[in-house]
């Protein structure tokens, strides 16, 4: 209202597209009980369909995005689907971890998960990175299985459990990952979204450069 008031008609548009994307629901999870939990509070919005769960500090950038990458896979296999990348074997204490027995076209057959491992225990470099399409069975398991040691349900256990239920599939997403959840991540993702924007492009490129060339005058003092 303050924007038509204001006559600013051009943000208004801005902020009306996005509100016309999609119809928001939300649930608020009252206390921090762990990704598996956060699921479990949206279950009365899901029913008995398979859906998504997209994390928000994880960021992929690629012309077809991801989840329709996984949407198209799912639609071949009609099993859940888990979104992963390759990753450096020390950083697989960060991740849910896959362990697969055979690669499926693009997709891997997916035998055990672990989350978050030591570099020793990992089975593989495999890791899930906040891409989800899950069969409703997983409410069954997120509801069986016990909290960990801080008190969290986790979602890689629950779906590790649905393994002995549904086969589960893994998919190498296409396109560049940013951990915004990280600070020198969401200052990847700041600059390289910045850089393909046509009004802001040239200006930062600009900032960019005085500012290493500033760093590195400096350095040589
Ligand atoms: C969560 C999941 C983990 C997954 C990661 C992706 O961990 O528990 O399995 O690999 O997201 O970003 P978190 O980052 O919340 O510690």
């Amino acid at each position: 209202m303050q924007l038509k008031i204001t006559g600013k008609y051009n943000m208004l548009k801005v902020v009306q597209n996005i509100s016309n994307l999609a119809d928001i629901h939300y649930v608020r999870q009252k206390e921090p009980l762990g990704l598996g939990h956060a699921i479990l509070c949206a279950r009365k919005f899901i029913g008995n369909e398979p859906f998504a769960v997209l994390l928000g500090d994880d960021i992929i950038d690629s012309e077809t995005p991801a989840l329709r990458q996984m949407i198209n896979k799912y639609q071949e296999v009609q099993s859940s689907i888990l979104g992963c990348k390759e990753v450096p074997r020390l950083d697989v204490v960060k991740y849910g971890i896959v362990n697969y027995s055979y690669r499926y076209q693009d997709m891997y057959k997916v035998q055990s998960l672990v989350e978050k491992p030591s570099v020793e225990a990992a089975p593989s470099t495999q890791a899930i990175v906040g891409r989800y399409i899950l069969s409703p069975m997983i409410f069954e398991m997120l509801e069986r299985i016990t909290p960990d040691a801080k008190g969290e349900i986790q979602l890689t256990e629950a779906i590790d459990l649905l393994l002995s239920r549904e086969p589960i599939f893994s998919y190498l997403i296409q396109g560049k990952r940013y951990d915004v959840g990280d600070k020198f991540g969401f200052l990847q993702a700041s600059i390289d979204f910045a850089l393909k924007r046509p009004d802001l492009k040239k200006q930062l490129e600009q900032y960019l450069l005085d500012s290493l060339m500033k760093a590195n005058k400096e350095a040589d003092l």
